[in-house]
């Protein structure tokens, strides 16, 4: 099976007073630099060719972690922030079939820093049997260190050191960092995150594939659909890769004004999407004073809330929106005899043709209200879909960045608040900031 990607510009050319073909040149120069490794940042290329040559035997590994810990537990507890959290959190939305049992819960923590949060989460394991996927490139952050102190106490508490040891699986450097170091001394189940793969890039490295299969996703055919994206995404003719016409697009609108992007979704399995999006574009592009500024919507519920903005507030925003082609399980709106509501118009007509109608004529409002609509059109919530639509950002990513002439890979900006935050805290080392 070979996914596309359909991305309909018509919108947003309009807008355009330049047309995204005529970046081509720049684009191949671009594309060679990607491939050929000579651009910034090119030691963090390890996504690109991950899904045909990702270690298949740690694949295996994972896969037989993820049946332990589906036969074993009542609940994983996923420990990780940024990059180490947001591409499974978004997986897992992605597929998710609202209001069913599931034999596995998947939770998250050290996400944030909150006390309250942690504490809730103690209790409420305390009559679970659970595991933990502890996961941190640097091994050394301090939201997840803290929190897997605190759940690792709870689960040796629980069923002894000994038993704790085989539920704990450590996804992290290969030979370095606090956790690297705790992780082999303890002798944990460990997964490797690839030097040259930063974590915004990692989704489908055991970083993301561990959680998603535990909650009994196919992994396989999400690295299938990454793999086909890869060899459809190696081609820089803008006219057969949708992800540079992306790029070349979101690029030629910021120049022109457009400073910010809005990633919208019409369905709510899309919403973390959005979340990994945000980190994967924000922390590529938004550096030396550059970068579109990238937000978020899942519609028509912020219709109601950010919509009068959208239409009629400051124009300097565009919109990227996602459009899902087939919603396998529906939703008919019934008749009835009386029709106080008035809705007997829409009898017998399913949610999804009332959504794509909804998505339609705010296209058009917007298009109105001077705000430029690209769609991307995708087939179906399904794993396949998933794995190709990172590839497509992750492809579309590098080449945006590339093309406002910022390093995609590193993020020194997020660093800042760190340093403050220790010397406020007293860590040995920081003294001298808050002099
Ligand atoms: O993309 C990134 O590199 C960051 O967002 C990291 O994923 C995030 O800061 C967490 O870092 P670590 O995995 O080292 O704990």
């Amino acid at each position: 099976m070979m996914a596309h990607i359909d991305i309909v510009l018509n919108d947003a050319r309009s807008f355009l007073s330049e047309q995204p073909e005529k970046l081509q040149e720049r684009v191949n120069e671009i594309h060679e630099m990607i491939h050929n490794k000579t651009g910034l940042g090119n030691d963090f290329l390890g996504w690109l060719d991950l899904p045909s040559n990702y270690d298949k035997d740690e694949f295996k590994r994972v896969l037989l972690s993820a049946d332990k810990i589906k036969n074993d537990s009542d609940v994983l507890v996923v420990i990780g922030i940024g990059g180490s959290y947001l591409g499974a959190k978004a997986g897992l939305e992605f597929l998710k079939v609202p209001f069913k049992d599931k034999q596995l819960e998947i939770v998250f923590a050290g996400h944030q820093m909150s006390g309250s949060y942690l504490n809730h989460l103690v209790t409420y394991l305390k009559e679970k049997r659970f595991s933990i996927n502890v996961i941190s490139k640097s091994g050394t952050t301090t939201e997840p260190a803290i929190a897997f102190r605190v759940l690792k106490s709870l689960l040796e508490e629980q069923v002894g050191v000994l038993e704790a040891k085989s539920r704990i699986y450590a996804t992290t450097d290969k030979q370095k960092g606090a956790l690297y170091s705790l992780s082999k001394s303890n002798g944990y189940e460990m997964f490797v995150i690839p030097d040259d793969i930063g974590g915004r890039f990692s989704v489908l490295t055991p970083v993301g594939l561990l959680p998603l299969a535990a909650d009994g996703l196919d992994v396989k055919k999400m690295l299938e659909g990454a793999k086909d994206a890869q060899i459809r995404f190696s081609n820089p003719d803008l006219s057969k890769n949708e992800a540079y016409l992306y790029a070349a697009t979101r690029y030629l609108l910021y120049k022109q004004g457009y400073k910010i992007e809005m990633l919208v979704g019409y369905e709510p399995n899309l919403l973390y999407l959005n979340e990994w999006w945000k980190q994967l574009y924000g922390e590529s592009e938004g550096k030396d004073h550059k970068g579109l500024f990238v937000a978020s919507a899942g519609f028509s519920t912020d219709l109601h809330s950010l919509g009068q903005y959208i239409q009629e507030g400051e124009r300097h925003l565009f919109e990227t929106v996602i459009q899902v082609e087939n919603i396998d399980v529906d939703t008919v709106i019934p008749e009835t005899k009386d029709d106080l509501d008035e809705l007997n118009y829409l009898a017998g007509k399913t949610l999804s043709y009332v959504n794509k109608q909804a998505l339609k004529g705010t296209m058009m409002a917007h298009n109105d209200g001077l705000v430029p609509n690209m769609l991307l059109n995708i087939p179906s919530f399904d794993s396949y879909t998933f794995g190709y639509l990172v590839y497509f950002f992750e492809k579309a990513c590098a080449m945006s960045a590339y093309l406002i002439e910022v390093n995609p890979f590193n993020q020194p900006g997020v660093e800042a608040y760190k340093k403050n935050m220790f010397a406020l805290l007293g860590k040995k080392g920081y003294e001298d900031i808050l002099k």
